[in-house]
């Protein structure tokens, strides 16, 4: 580590000790890692002053999935006006903030670097901690912002377009990964499925609404694991069952019925996330489940858990919609207890585009 890297970390864990003694901690977050440039101001890691997403869906929307490189540019121009617009709605100055957040992984590449050599900036020149926080801590974390009274230990499922893992909460900043998906994460599968079925991208939100009205005859798509003793899931066999049906459709010059391969894609992936989670809820003992990620939006998923909830005596908590899908605030919350912890990062934090086990 250069000299002047060095002295900088020195003071940071100097600081630490003064940090630990505040009443009132405002940490700064930055969320680069896909789609979304956002920026928050959160207060003890609970209370949110600002939370500032500006989407590239829009501009994704013509390649019909995210342009890695294409993001990174976006991200690069939107990320220090909303920076601003973050700190201007929270009422506070450089000057007043504890600490600077920033996901380092995972994601992709180029696109979280715009995020971490931002935080880097910020950090060095204010003299504040960095906090290199896991994404999939984050998602964990958008519960205690959107449940004050929740703590450790609980349950939660990370379901989104990058990720489905069962997480088992022991403590803050204290996980076990009980499974994950070998392939395709459920998002994932949700948006191709909805390509095919000529519902937009991202698709998710469109393939919801439309299975609603889809319980007409049933189609048996596979739900793979479901009764293997792991906690392990699979959706890209799912996924391209459901594709080559379509094509078959299509060309046999056959009616495509929307609505009924929704809705049983749909039952496929919940049926399978219900099992899972139940036989995780039971494993360790808890009775507290809490749901994250994009995919936590899904109505058939929320109403299914809550049914479970009410049938199996456990409490739910499920994030508002913009809690679930990727933001600042989360990150901010997450770094929050890590900075508790000690877990600040140095000036060499750098970003890792890869889900592994060992960076949660
Ligand atoms: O958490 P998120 O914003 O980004 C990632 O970290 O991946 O999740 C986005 C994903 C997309 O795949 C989108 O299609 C899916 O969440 N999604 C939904 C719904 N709303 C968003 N999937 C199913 N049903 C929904 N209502
Ligand atoms: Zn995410």
């Amino acid at each position: 580590m250069y000299s002047h890297k060095k002295i900088y970390f020195t003071k940071m864990l100097d600081k630490l000790n003064d940090l630990r003694n505040k009443d009132e901690i405002f940490i700064l977050a930055i969320e680069t890692s896909c789609d979304e440039t956002s920026a928050a101001v959160v207060k003890n890691g609970r209370f949110v002053l600002s939370n500032k997403v500006a989407s590239q869906i829009e501009l994704h929307k013509i390649y019909g999935g995210v342009v890695p490189e294409v993001a990174s540019r976006k991200h690069v121009e939107t990320i220090n006006p909303l920076i601003d617009q973050a700190l201007l709605e929270s009422k506070l100055t450089f000057e007043q903030l504890d600490g600077i957040a920033v996901t380092y992984g995972p994601g992709l590449v180029g696109a979280l670097l715009v995020g971490v050599s931002t935080a880097k900036a910020l950090a060095y020149a204010l003299s504040l901690p960095l906090i290199g926080v896991n994404h999939i801590e984050g998602h964990i974390s958008a519960n205690y912002i959107a449940y004050p009274e929740l703590s450790p230990p609980f349950l939660c499922l990370v379901v989104s377009g990058g990720h489905t893992l069962i997480v088992w909460v022991k403590g803050y900043c204290d996980y076990q990964i009980l499974g994950q998906t070998r392939d395709d994460a459920a998002g994932e599968a949700y948006d191709k499925v909805a390509r095919v079925l000529g519902l937009g991208y991202p698709g998710g939100a469109a393939l919801d609404l439309a299975a609603k009205n889809g319980k007409k005859t049933e189609i048996r798509f596979p739900r793979a694991y479901i009764d293997d003793d792991n906690f392990d899931f699979s959706f890209s066999g799912l996924k391209t069952s459901v594709v080559n049906y379509v094509n078959q459709l299509n060309q046999k010059g056959l009616y495509v019925d929307v609505e009924n391969i929704a809705y049983n894609f749909q039952k496929a992936v919940v049926d399978v996330l219900k099992v899972k989670t139940i036989k995780a809820l039971q494993k360790v003992g808890t009775d507290k489940l809490a749901l994250s990620g994009g995919v936590a939006a899904n109505s058939a998923w929320r109403s299914e858990m809550s049914i479970e909830a009410q049938r199996l005596g456990f409490k739910l908590y499920i994030p508002p919609i913009e809690l679930c899908t990727d933001n600042a605030a989360m990150i901010a919350s997450a770094a929050y207890y890590n900075l508790l912890a000690g877990n600040i990062s140095d000036l060499s934090l750098n970003a890792i585009p890869q889900n592994t086990l060992l960076t949660l």
